[in-house]
């Protein structure tokens, strides 16, 4: 999977794929990013790259002419499933969307910053767009992180137990069970008998239970989707 970012302040990406099992990915060949600086790409002087908002207001908006100049080559080298725009308005973030996310070849992301992007620009060739969540962050760079975190994981190859995915909260739309590990007493807080007795089947039925009444406690809502 290849996936190209575009940022007005690609910095904040530097570190957020260079590291534990973003980092196995690329140097498994399994994910590329890109990171491109769209102030590379405006034919504007000194780099400007936003603009006072027509009809007045506060708060600037990214012109369209430098995204489209970017977007254009992009797609010129390539074709993409998907352009991506990160936006506190967007669809909620949620695993379905990385399952289905993790399907493609090549995906653009957009972050905003300031006011958004001209609106054109997401009419005209945003094929998605994504919150992660309803709160409004300084850019969409964090949430490209973690879009891409959540999906690059998922990319077949990437976990090295192959399974473990599949055993994470939210994909079977349960909660994940307890986990515990070394040493099975620790300041007299024991971990629960099951886990050492054993018996897959037993430790199976005990882990489907602790995630349902951890759902039915914690996200409720799961349970009805
Ligand atoms: N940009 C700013 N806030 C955001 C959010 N909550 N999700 C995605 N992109 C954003």
């Amino acid at each position: 999977m290849r996936i190209d970012i575009i940022s007005v302040v690609p910095d904040l990406l530097d570190s957020p794929f260079s590291h534990s099992i973003m980092k196995r990915a690329k140097d498994r060949g399994l994910l590329e990013v890109f990171v491109h600086n769209l102030r590379d790409y405006t034919p504007y002087k000194q780099a400007q790259v936003d603009d006072y908002q027509f009809g007045g207001g506060a708060g600037m908006v990214m012109m369209p002419e430098p995204l489209a100049i970017l977007l254009d080559k992009l797609k010129e080298e390539r074709p993409y499933d998907e352009v991506i725009y990160m936006t506190p308005d967007g669809d909620l973030f949620d695993q379905r969307t990385a399952n289905t996310l993790s399907l493609k070849t090549n995906m653009i992301i957009i972050c905003g910053h300031y006011k958004g992007i001209d609106d054109r620009i997401r009419q005209h060739y945003v094929t998605r767009e994504i919150s992660i969540g309803d709160y409004v962050l300084s850019g969409g760079e964090l949430a490209a992180a973690v879009v891409v975190d959540a999906v690059g994981r998922l990319l077949p190859g990437v976990l090295n137990d192959e399974t473990s995915a599949l055993f994470d909260s939210f994909q079977d739309g349960l909660l994940a069970p307890p986990v515990y590990t070394r040493p099975a007493e620790f300041r007299g807080w024991k971990v629960p008998d099951v886990l050492l007795c054993g018996d897959p089947k037993k430790i199976d039925e005990w882990r489907y239970e602790q995630s349902l009444q951890r759902t039915k406690e914690r996200r409720p809502g799961l349970l009805n989707d």
